[in-house]
């Protein structure tokens, strides 16, 4: 697996989204070969999704053929209460963007039968070939979804009991009642996850630290689910410095260094977007390993410039490398697609001036501030 360590919530936010824009636009997805990704709530990917829109809105990246699975849901929670999931992907990325409504799923709280809702969503997502990439936060239990300490690593989408860690957690979303925070949802299961082609999880703050230890220096264990990723063949975790302090300083100078070997040895031109390495251009061997300055830099002073420009950064940024990444293993017939592909704008960040990048478009005249991001104005209305 992959661990990219940046300075702050903000750096690690650009990041994830723009690893998205990337993987879409490189998948090219059309409508019978369309792109499925997989998508968290919570407070984590709220940004995520503001550069998401972002990215649509300057024409750098389209959904028209993007399908789209929400982790989970509340059970018993009107759809349209403020804090159901499916008013929160609407609010902060659905009603932005130019995805097809049949192409959005969402699992129903309010179903008659939830075991039966839970079955029809297992069923829906491999009937569209599978998740491609899984987008994940987690929560201080080191819960992935709402899959709790103890959840069967193999488990699939069902109702769940919430933790009361995670009642609590969630108070703050229902003006801090806990009595007023659902106590079970739906959620798709370890498995389900597990089950996508790629894992990509997104861990920022120091209190889910102990988490992110867990997961990665201690061994696969249902009681902290999300230690699970260990076992997938392609996932990446993304995450801040705060969530590294219970990290081993030789784990995160590890993680680190693969980065910096990458970025001053083997070049960013030979590896691919997921990681691998496939052909080797400009690749000296004999080259001297020195620390370089850190990796991210560039990200940093496009996000330090003006908050407001937070996508004004080098879009190559990959990532560090792995040793496996097989990239495509979708089976859908592409013989049988009509050809429709993503109409998205073609162009190179590297070159587009600061001045450039300003006019054309992410001011803070487009965007508001809430809990300390950049959200553009249209995001802050609630759907309902
Ligand atoms: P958070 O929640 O992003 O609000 O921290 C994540 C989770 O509990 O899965």
């Amino acid at each position: 697996m992959r661990l990219i360590i940046r300075e702050d919530p903000k750096a690690v936010a650009y990041y994830t989204a723009n690893y998205v824009r990337q993987r879409i636009n490189e998948f090219k997805p059309t409508r019978n070969r369309p792109f499925v990704l997989g998508l968290p709530t919570g407070s984590t990917p709220v940004e995520v999704y503001w550069h998401l829109v972002d990215f649509y809105k300057r024409g750098e990246v389209s959904f028209r053929n993007v399908i789209t699975f929400s982790m989970d849901e509340y059970v018993g929670l009107p759809r349209s209460h403020p804090e159901s999931y499916c008013s929160f992907m609407h609010r902060h990325l659905y009603d932005h963007i130019n995805l097809r409504p049949e192409n959005i799923h969402m699992l129903d709280g309010n179903a008659e039968d939830l075991a039966a809702e839970c079955q029809r969503y297992e069923e829906k997502i491999k009937e569209v070939g599978g998740i491609e990439l899984f987008l994940g936060g987690i929560g201080p239990d080191g819960h992935i979804a709402f899959n709790e300490p103890g959840s069967s690593l193999e488990s699939v989408t069902r109702v769940k009991t919430l933790a009361y860690e995670t009642v609590l957690a969630n108070a703050r979303f229902f003006g801090g009642d806990v009595n007023k925070v659902p106590k079970l949802a739906l959620t798709v299961g370890v498995g389900t996850v597990r089950a996508a082609r790629e894992v990509l999880l997104i861990i920022t703050g120091a209190h889910k630290a102990v988490a992110l230890a867990k997961c990665i220096e201690e061994g696969v264990n249902h009681m902290w689910t999300v230690s699970v990723i260990q076992l997938h063949p392609s996932a990446m975790v993304v995450c801040d410095e705060d969530a590294t302090l219970e990290l081993h300083v030789k784990t995160v100078r590890y993680f680190k260094s693969i980065e910096q070997v990458q970025e001053q040895l083997i070049g960013r031109q030979n590896i691919s977007l997921k990681g691998s390495i496939s052909k080797l251009v400009g690749y000296d061997p004999d080259q001297a390993y020195r620390p370089i300055a850190d990796p991210s830099a560039n990200e940093k002073s496009a996000l330090d410039t003006d908050s407001s420009d937070v996508s004004h950064q080098d879009e190559s940024d990959q990532g560090s490398i792995t040793d496996s990444a097989d990239d495509d293993q979708y089976s859908v017939d592409q013989s049988e697609d009509d050809g429709e592909s993503d109409n998205v704008q073609e162009m190179d960040r590297n070159t587009l001036s600061a001045t450039e990048l300003t006019a054309s478009g992410s001011s803070e005249a487009n965007g508001t501030r809430t809990n300390g991001s950049l959200v553009p104005a249209a995001v802050t209305g609630n759907p309902f």
